[in-house]
C-alpha cells in the first residue's frame, strides 16, 4: 500500500558533536563524494516526495543551519542547544511533529539509506498498524550499535554500552530509523530518563515504553546492512564513501557510460552523464557537472560544476571549474578552464593553457602556452603560442576583445583594455596597447638590428682566437 505522505513528517537528528570524528567540523557536514553526510538523506527524502522535514541542529548548529538553508531552503531547522541524547532531541521537536499523524525519525549520520527502503518501511508501519516501527539489520560485528532484544512478541533496544555480555552477542542491531505514531510517542516522551551509562535520554527506550502502554511495536528487518552504516569515525566515513562511489558508478554504467577502471573514478551524486561517454582511469567529476553523450574524459582530469556538451574530448590532465565547453571541442592536455569561461562549439584548447572568465567562440583555437582572462575571442581566431591577455593593472581586471578570423602571432601581449577587429593579424612578440582596426596588421616590437662581424670581434676582445 502506498503511504499518504501528508500524514507523515520527518525529523533528522543532526545535533550531535560526533566526538569520535575528532574534528571541529560538525559530523553531519563531513563529506563523502564531496557532499556533506546530511545531503544524502535529505535528497533521498526529497526524491521520495516528503515535504515536511525538519533537521535538529546543535553542535556547531549555525554552520549546519546555514548549509541546510542554502542547499534545502524548504527544510525547517530546529535547535537542540544542549545535546542530552536522541530522546531529548525528539522531545524538543514535539511542538512541530505533534501536528502530524506519524513522525519518521532518522539519524543525520547514515548517508547510505535509500528512498525505496524508507518507502517500504513506512508501508509496513501502516499495513501492520504499528504504533512504533524501527528498521533493524544483522551485522557480523555489531560493536557500538544498539542491540535488538526480542522476547517472544516483545522487542526492546539496549545500547552497546549498557548491554550485558550476553546481550552484546546479539547481532541484530538498531538502525536508528523509526516511525512513531505521534500520539503514542507523546504519551511516553516525558517518561524517558537518563539513567544509563551515557547519562543521555535515549530515543530507543521509547520502543519498550510504547509497548508497555499497549502499542504495537515492530523491528522491521532490512536485508542490506550497508544502507545503515552509521558514520562515527573517519574509518566509517571512508567505508561509506566507497559504497556511495560504487553505487553511483554502477548506476551510470547501467546507463551506457564506459569506465574501464571504475575503482579509480570518482563521480559526485549531483553529476549527470550522457550515454556512450567514456571515462578513463583517475578522473574526478564533482558538483552540478553535466556531461553530454559520446564524450571522452581523459585521465587525471577534475571537472567541477561545469557543462560539457556532446562529443567533447578532454585529452587528459585538465581541470574545469564553473565553466562550459561546447560540442565537438577538444581540450587538453594540461589545461585549466575556470570561473565562468564559455567555450563554444568546435573549440580547441591545448597544452598548458589557462582560460578564465572568457568567451572563446566557435572554431577558435588556443593551442599552446597561453593565458586568456577576461576576454572574448572571435570565431575561427587562432591564438599563437605564448599569448597573454594582460588583464590586471594592479587595481582592476580589464577586458580584451578579439574579433573573428584573427591570427594572433606567438608571444603577443594584449595590454587590456584593448579591442581587436575582425581579420586582424598581430606580429609575433608584439605588445599590443592600442586597438587594432579590422583587417590590419598590428606590430608593436623593436625593429631588429644585425651587427655584422660582432662574434669574431667579441672573441678578440676576450683574448681568444
Ligand atoms: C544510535 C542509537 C543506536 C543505533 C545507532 C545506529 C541512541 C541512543 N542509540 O547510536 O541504538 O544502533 O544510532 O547508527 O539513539 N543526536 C542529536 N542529539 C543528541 C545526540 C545525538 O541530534 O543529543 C544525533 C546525532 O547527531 C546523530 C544521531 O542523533 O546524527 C545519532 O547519534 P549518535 O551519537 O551517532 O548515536 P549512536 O551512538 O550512533
Ligand atoms: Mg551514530
Amino acid at each position: 500500500m502506498q503511504h499518504e505522505q501528508r500524514r507523515f513528517c520527518v525529523l533528522i537528528l543532526a545535533a550531535g558533536k560526533g566526538t569520535r570524528m575528532r574534528s571541529k567540523t560538525p559530523k553531519v557536514l563531513h563529506k563523502i563524494m564531496e557532499e556533506p553526510l546530511l545531503y544524502y538523506p535529505l535528497s533521498e527524502l526529497k526524491f521520495a516526495g516528503f515535504n515536511d522535514i525538519s533537521v535538529m541542529v546543535g553542535f556547531s548548529g549555525e554552520t549546519v543551519e546555514e548549509w541546510t538553508k542554502n542547499e534545502f531552503p524548504e527544510i525547517n531547522v530546529l535547535w537542540q542547544r544542549e545535546q542530552l541524547g536522541t530522546g531529548h532531541a525528539a522531545k524538543l521537536a514535539q511542538d512541530w511533529w505533534k501536528d502530524f499523524e506519524n513522525v519518521v525519525i532518522l539519524p543525520g549520520d547514515t548517508p547510505l539509506i535509500r528512498a525505496v527502503t524508507l518507502q517500504k518501511f513506512i508501508d509496513t508501519h501502516i499495513d501492520k498498524n504499528n504504533s512504533c516501527s524501527f528498521l533493524s539489520f544483522d551485522l557480523t560485528d555489531p560493536t557500538g550499535y544498539g542491540r535488538v532484544i526480542r522476547d517472544g512478541m516483545s522487542v526492546r533496544i539496549v545500547e552497546h554500552k549498557d548491554a550485558t555480555p550476553d546481550e552484546r552477542k546479539c547481532r541484530e542491531v538498531n538502525s536508528g530509523m523509526y516511525v512513531f505514531n505521534t500520539g503514542a510517542l507523546s504519551a511516553v516522551i516525558d517518561d524517558l530518563n537518563c539513567m544509563n551509562s551515557q547519562k543521555e535520554y535515549y530515543l530507543p527506550d521509547a520502543v519498550a515504553l510504547i509497548e508497555k502502554n499497549g502499542g504495537r511495536t515492530d523491528a522491521v528487518k532490512a536485508p542490506d546492512p550497508t544502507e545503515f552504516l552509521g558514520i562515527n569515525d573517519p574509518n566509517q566515513l571512508a567505508d561509506a564513501a566507497a559504497v556511495m562511489k560504487k553505487r553511483i558508478l554502477d548506476k551510470w554504467m547501467g546507463m551506457g557510460v564506459r569506465c574501464n577502471d571504475p575503482v579509480s573514478i570518482w563521480i559526485g551524486p549531483r553529476v549527470s552523464l550522457g550515454e556512450d561517454t567514456e571515462i578513463q582511469p583517475n578522473v574526478q567529476i564533482w558538483g552540478e557537472t553535466s556531461i553530454g553523450s559520446a564524450c571522452r574524459i581523459g585521465s587525471f582530469t577534475v571537472l567541477q560544476d561545469s557543462v560539457l556538451e556532446d562529443n567533447v574530448e578532454i585529452v587528459g590532465s585538465v581541470r574545469i571549474k564553473k565553466s562550459r565547453v561546447g560540442e565537438n571541442s577538444i581540450i587538453g592536455p594540461f589545461v585549466f578552464i575556470r570561473d565562468g569561461a564559455e567555450l563554444h562549439q568546435n573549440v580547441h584548447v591545448g597544452r598548458f593553457v589557462e582560460i578564465k572568465k572568457s568567451i572563446v567562440r566557435k572554431g577558435a583555437k588556443v593551442p599552446h602556452l597561453s593565458y586568456v582572462g577576461d576576454a572574448d575571442i572571435g570565431e575561427h581566431t587562432n591564438i599563437g603560442a605564448g599569448t597573454i591577455t594582460c588583464n590586471y593593472d594592479g587595481e582592476k581586471k580589464n577586458f580584451t576583445k578579439i574579433g573573428n578570423n584573427c591570427f594572433v602571432g606567438s608571444d603577443t601581449m594584449f595590454v587590456a583594455p584593448v579591442t581587436i577587429g575582425n581579420n586582424v593579424v598581430t606580429a609575433a612578440g608584439s605588445v599590443i596597447t592600442q586597438d587594432i582596426p579590422e583587417g590590419a596588421l598590428g606590430v608593436a616590437r623593436a625593429r631588429q638590428k644585425n651587427i655584422e662581424g660582432w662574434s669574431s670581434r667579441r672573441k678578440i676582445h676576450k683574448g681568444g682566437n
